[in-house]
């Protein structure tokens, strides 16, 4: 039987690159984006597989539930989830808007919270189950000048890995991707193009080539790129104040 993935945040970047990578290999798709036309346009590019177009602003409260709900009027069963959607916006939390950075917590961590909880019945049942969260090298210290946006991607690395284990009796594997800077619209959302981070990013499909290699081979986390790896790695050994003060440099504009 054909197998589906739900994708988040389809409509461009990253998650237009799991797309392709998922219709490729003859995947139904559940993609989910609150740009309508984009999405249309994932329907109308891949002919050759089932492509349910839900648009949907995973921000707002009641999201999680319509789409859960539009799931099971439409009998739509999940065997991959990926959580990606996502974004981030630089400035200091006293200079940023309060209510954009509370729509961040709840796209980047509650929704996908939410979702990965209605869906995760349907990837017991499903035997080969497996899950994708997007989270960032942001997730391995503490960001001041992007400090809301590390939090969550922190989250999102911490409830991953604890999924992980969680589900292993379920045969469900759960997946972290860590990229560093990547080539997206991610860089003009979050308005740090010009910073030392975004000098040397990384081309998008290479890194969703590398998330869902590692998603398929059921590993746990995978973070894109040489220098990034070693950047998390550092940021292990040093104490959380220098490493805080390191992520403060690099989101520096140049
Ligand atoms: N690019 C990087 O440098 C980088 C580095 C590390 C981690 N990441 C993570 O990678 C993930 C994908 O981002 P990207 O780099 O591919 O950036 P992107 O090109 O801006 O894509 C973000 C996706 O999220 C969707 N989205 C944003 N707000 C949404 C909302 N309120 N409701 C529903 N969907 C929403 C966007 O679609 P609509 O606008 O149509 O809603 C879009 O499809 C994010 O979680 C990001 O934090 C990116």
């Amino acid at each position: 039987m054909t197998k589906t993935a739900v994708i988040t945040g389809a409509s461009s970047g990253l998650g237009l690159e799991f797309v392709k990578l998922f219709a490729k290999d003859g995947y139904n798709l559940v993609v989910i984006a609150r740009n309508e036309e984009k999405l249309l346009e994932i329907k109308r590019d891949f002919p050759y597989v089932d492509v349910t177009v839900i648009p949907k602003d995973l921000s707002k409260p009641d999201a999680i539930k319509e789409i859960v709900d539009e799931m099971k009027t439409r009998k739509i069963f999940v065997d991959v989830l990926v959580n990606n959607a996502g974004f981030g916006l630089l400035g200091s939390f006293e200079s940023l808007n309060i209510e954009q950075q509370l729509n961040m917590i709840h796209l980047n961590v509650s929704s996908l919270t939410e979702l990965t909880y209605h869906l995760l019945p349907d990837l017991k049942k499903s035997k080969s189950g497996k899950i994708l969260n997007v989270a960032s090298t942001a997730a391995f210290q503490p960001g001041p000048s992007m400090a809301v946006y590390y939090a969550t991607k922190s989250y999102v690395l911490s409830f991953s890995e604890a999924l992980a284990e969680e589900l292993k009796e379920d045969n469900i594997t759960v997946t972290t991707l860590c990229p560093g800077a990547t080539k997206t619209n991610f860089s003009s959302v979050a308005k740090v193009e010009n910073t030392k981070m975004f000098s040397n990013a990384m081309p998008s499909d290479v890194v969703a080539k590398k998330g869902y290699d590692a998603l398929m081979q059921g590993k746990g986390v995978v973070i894109t790129g040489g220098f990034n790896k070693v950047g998390a790695l550092a940021a292990k050994f040093l104490p959380r104040r220098t490493a805080a003060k390191v992520a403060k440099l690099v989101m520096k504009e140049n």
